[in-house]
């Protein structure tokens, strides 16, 4: 989508279901919590404390991002508007729609970056030089 905007992405709120002898449930369901269908689920973990993944963007992709566990930002740009959010929170995720370049930084050591998404692998899905996507977002 490349007249997509930062303020197309938004923090979506899950519910803890939260018990005090238990502890907490997060639950997402397609076209429920998100506006899509989730096709594939990954996780990024032991990235060394402070460190940085990302910087890229998709041309059709929607991805919910949560933390879940630890911290880290996330700053997204459409070309024209920069947001950054921090995630810290298991029942927190970011939802990021199609052509949004977004860089992940500070990662907390540990922590557990999971990513609900909404196609497969698609290495032509990506745009990871940051010109060519300016290109991509000026050409719509
Ligand atoms: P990449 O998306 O660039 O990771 P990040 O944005 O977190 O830095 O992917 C890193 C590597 O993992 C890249 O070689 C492609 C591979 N990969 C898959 O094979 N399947 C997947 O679903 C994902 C997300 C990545």
């Amino acid at each position: 989508m490349r007249n997509s905007t930062v303020f197309d992405c938004t923090l979506i709120e899950m519910d803890k279901h939260h018990s005090d002898d238990k502890g907490n449930i997060t639950v997402v369901e397609n076209s429920k919590t998100i506006p899509f269908q989730v096709k594939r689920t990954y996780y990024l973990y032991d990235v060394p404390g402070g460190g940085s993944r990302g910087s890229h963007a998709h041309k059709e992709l929607q991805q919910l991002i949560v933390a879940a566990s630890g911290c880290f930002d996330v700053t997204l740009d459409d070309g024209n508007v920069k947001r950054t959010f921090t995630l810290n929170r298991p029942y927190q995720g970011l939802l990021i729609v199609p052509g949004i370049w977004r860089d992940l930084n500070n990662f907390s050591s540990g922590s557990v970056c999971l990513v609900l998404a909404s196609e497969r692998y698609d290495e032509a899905d990506y745009i990871r030089d940051y010109d060519e996507y300016m290109i991509y977002k000026e050409n719509e």
